[in-house]
């Protein structure tokens, strides 16, 4: 072997050490993986293909020049998953924390640009100290290369965080700019400033955990998708996540092969509205009875559970669902259920995903909370994020669609290819019980018996209005189709709306309520 041979592999094996032997067994002991270990358990074996192990900082202040490391505090590169290309970068929390050196960023920055031009998808392994505190406003200026990369990027390519460790100050941002975010359960964080800070200026004690945790993100703040038990289920997560996906947003996601049938029938299906309108049903068994092989791959599963988003198949076609939850809350629309639908549609839209939705839905919300919180702003941008789609929208209107939350869940009037309801669907401006109160109220207090008066008006009301057959006879619903065949009529209209072609006018783009 030549001198300069065995100078490469010596450059080398010290550069994939990082932050050195000690760091990295500190990190194993809290359960840790390192950077390149990250990458080797997501991408397929023997794929990855490094840039820039040799590239280090530049800085000369507080002492850095005797703290430089090969490659800095990143490694980055491509690979494959599932044989499909995608760009990665892992932060090697053994270099100075993960922190944001201007290296670093221009490392990020490079396989970020690469991702855009060769349209696959990047994805972040992220556990950083934030900016490189000794580099000042360098790594400020990195970091905003970064974020405006993730913007220029956005809608065209899929980009997926995975949240490795703890993630501070800068090192949030990029993340939140993202697609989706995992986190791993006890051994990462999101946070701004950390707990010793949230001391000084709000007088709050609170743990990292609470703060910034995996669990606090899924279910209370909605900046994590996902809470994963360890590093290696995060990863399992990023990788089924991406089978959903296409590359880029001229491509469609790829057409996975099943041996559920298309034609197969859900019998369950037709009894599982209770007789008892007020009685909830997991809408989960109707998801599960009617998609490819009963495998949902839900998102934001703890956040706003009145509302549930995924991904799933019918006759192999990847698709996004949006579902009213009667379970929680009666499947009611509020703040959080409206963010968390709107942000999911336009993702699908941005990249050619259909959107199967199931509606059954009793309104917004109503109280102060809600108001006071925006529910008019919040829900709007559900209405907007389905109106501006332009990808085949397919509807099932399984039991309530009252009101405003009619109009938003994909209706016809929102341009919804294929909308169909069950036969027991109830399809009206409110439920009978208030209905009645607003048109007989009054008269009620007339009558020698209001409360008899007010449920004969009640059953009236429904036998008029609170059905899909008024809908029906207008065109607002296409078909009222038996519950047990709900599989097969979607996996139809989605063949029959596989080439749609459908457009917004041209603008330089909307203005959707934030
Ligand atoms: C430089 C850093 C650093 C940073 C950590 N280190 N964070 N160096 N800049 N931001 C260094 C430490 O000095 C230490 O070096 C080594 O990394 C390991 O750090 P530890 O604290 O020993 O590790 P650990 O206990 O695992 O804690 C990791 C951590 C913590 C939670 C990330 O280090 C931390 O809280 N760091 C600061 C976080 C922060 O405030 N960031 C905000 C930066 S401002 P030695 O040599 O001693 O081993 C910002 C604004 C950008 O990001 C805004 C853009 C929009």
């Amino acid at each position: 072997m030549s001198d300069a041979l065995k100078r490469l592999f010596q450059l080398r094996s010290e550069a994939r050490l990082g932050g050195g032997e000690a760091r990295i067994e500190k990190l194993h002991a809290q359960g840790r993986m390192t950077a390149r270990e990250r990458i080797d358990s997501l991408l397929d074996p023997g794929s990855f293909e490094e840039f820039d192990m040799f590239k280090t900082h530049r800085c000369h202040d507080f002492g850095m020049e005797k703290k430089i490391f090969p490659g800095d505090g990143v490694v980055t590169g491509y690979g494959t998953i599932d044989g499909r290309l995608v760009y990665v970068y892992a932060q090697d929390p053994t270099v100075l924390g993960g922190s944001l050196s201007e290296t670093i960023a221009e490392k990020i920055c490079k396989v970020m640009d690469l991702a855009v031009k060769n349209g696959a998808p990047i994805i972040g392994l992220n556990d950083s100290g934030g900016a490189r505190i000794q580099e000042g406003i360098e790594s400020l200026a990195g970091y905003s290369d970064i974020f405006l990369r993730n913007v220029m990027a956005s809608g065209v390519i899929p980009q997926i965080s995975a949240i490795f460790g703890p993630c501070a100050g800068g090192a949030v941002y990029s993340p939140a700019l993202t697609d989706f975010v995992a986190m791993v359960k006890n051994n990462s964080y999101m946070f701004l400033t950390g707990p010793k800070v949230v001391k000084s200026v709000t007088h709050e004690d609170v743990t990292v955990e609470e703060l910034g945790g995996a669990v606090m993100h899924s279910s209370r703040s909605g900046v994590c998708d996902y809470a994963a038990d360890s590093g290696a289920d995060c990863v399992r997560y990023v990788k089924k996540l991406l089978s959903f996906l296409p590359q880029n947003n001229v491509e469609t996601p790829p057409r996975i092969a099943t041996q559920d049938t298309p034609d197969r029938r859900a019998e369950e299906l037709n009894d599982i509205i209770p007789e008892n309108a007020a009685e909830p049903y997991d809408m989960k068994d109707v998801l599960l009875a009617s998609i490819d092989d009963r495998d949902f791959f839900e998102i934001k599963q703890n956040f706003a559970p009145n509302l549930i988003v995924g991904f799933a198949r019918y006759d192999g076609r990847s698709v996004g669902i949006v579902a009213n939850q009667p379970m929680h809350l009666s499947g009611v629309l509020d703040i959080d259920s409206s963010i968390k639908g709107a942000r999911f549609v336009r993702f699908c839209d941005c990249f050619n995903i259909p959107v199967v939705t199931f509606v059954d839905v009793p309104g917004f919300l109503p109280g102060t909370a809600q108001e006071y919180g925006g529910v008019i702003r919040n829900g709007a941008k559900m209405l907007y994020a389905y109106a501006e789609a332009t990808v085949p929208k397919i509807t099932v209107i399984t039991r309530k669609a009252y009101g405003g939350a009619y109009c938003v869940m994909s209706s016809k009037h929102l341009r919804g290819d294929i909308n169909y309801a069950w036969p027991e669907a109830e399809i009206a401006v409110m439920g009978a019980k208030g209905a009645v109160g607003v048109l007989y109220g009054r008269e009620a207090l007339t009558q020698e018996d209001p409360a008899a008066f007010l449920a004969e008006k009640e059953i009236a009301y429904q036998e008029k209005v609170a059905n899909p057959y008024v809908a029906a006879q207008r065109g607002y619903v296409d078909d009222i189709i038996e519950p047990a065949r709900t599989r097969f009529r979607i996996v139809k209209a989605l063949g029959m709306l596989q080439n749609k072609n459908d457009s917004n006018p041209m603008k330089k783009h909307g203005n959707i309520p934030l």
